[in-house]
């Protein structure tokens, strides 16, 4: 296992509280990502929030991109003593939405304008991403044109270059063949180990996909009263810290027993939510 310390807190989220109509949906959660520091090479963090169909994790993404507001409690990022607004986390929904009418070129050039003034600058770093994820031929081409892995890619590449380090993404796995999803743990991972503030942030009810990329995970679930029934309000029931466990970095993780182990064991605990 390399050896690795804690940074900075990159993003906290602190004691988040949700309500509609005065019925809990989140109930005080709170989680912290700090930088990853290898000695040896460039380490960003990938992390997960695991959790049943109907738990809230949406609403928490939606709150964490500063999309929603909490009713209390708050989202920070690199340690600012304000609450996360929109723009500052790239967001990679589900569908993956790209401007129809624009190329793939055109799409990336006006993200990289909002944050590099210089035009210059911004059609080299498009070029440099284009290259890095194998798009460079598919410049030219719109949206429609490219199959679901190549717009998966430009999504990220959009959301990388108009946010600060930070990518949410909702449910990057579902849907997927197995070589897709395959890929699309690899350009997570490899995505996040471009720079060492990188951190990419999946909410997901996929539990082997999330084990396999994820340096930490956070399973959120509901309390249950005396009768066995759920309370409303969900919370963190358990948090997973896969680097302590030595499951994580290394190339051929999820075929090894104790990678299966862990996976039984988020899942035994899922299923008594
Ligand atoms: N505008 C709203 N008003 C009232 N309740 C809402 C609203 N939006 C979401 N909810 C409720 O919040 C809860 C959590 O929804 P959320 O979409 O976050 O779940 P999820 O964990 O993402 O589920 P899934 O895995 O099915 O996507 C649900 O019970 C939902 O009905
Ligand atoms: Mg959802």
């Amino acid at each position: 296992m390399p050896t690795y310390t804690y940074g900075k807190t990159l993003l906290k989220v602190e004691d988040v509280s949700l309500e509609y109509d005065g019925r809990p949906i989140l109930k005080h959660v709170s989680a912290e990502i700090r930088d990853i520091i290898c000695t040896d090479h460039v380490q960003g963090q990938v992390v997960g929030f695991l959790g049943p169909s109907g738990i809230g994790k949406t609403q928490l993404f939606r709150i964490i991109a500063g999309l929603n507001k909490p009713t209390s409690g708050r989202v920070t990022i690199n340690g600012q003593d304000r609450p996360v607004q929109a723009g500052e986390v790239g967001v990679v929904a589900q569908d993956y939405p790209l401007f129809e009418h624009r190329t793939v070129m055109s799409n990336l050039l006006l993200a990289a304008n909002q944050k590099e003034k210089d035009d210059k600058t911004a059609r080299d770093k498009v070029i440099q991403y284009l290259t890095d994820f194998d798009l460079v031929d598919k410049a030219r081409l719109y949206p429609v044109q490219l199959s679901g892995g190549q717009r998966q890619r430009c999504a990220i590449i959009q959301q990388i270059l108009c946010s600060d380090h930070f990518l949410l993404m909702d449910e990057p796995f579902s849907g997927l063949d197995l070589l897709m999803l395959e890929k699309t743990s690899e350009l997570i991972q490899k995505v996040a180990n471009m720079d060492e503030l990188n951190t990419i942030i999946v909410v997901t009810h996929d539990i082997t996909a999330a084990s396999a990329v994820a340096d930490h995970l956070w399973l959120m679930g509901r309390d249950h009263d005396a009768k066995g029934n759920p309370l409303p309000g969900s919370h963190i029931v358990e948090t997973y810290d896969l680097v302590e466990r030595d499951l994580c970095w290394h190339p051929q993780i999820i075929t090894q027993p104790k990678f299966m182990e862990f996976v039984r064991e988020v899942k035994d605990r899922f299923r008594s939510l």
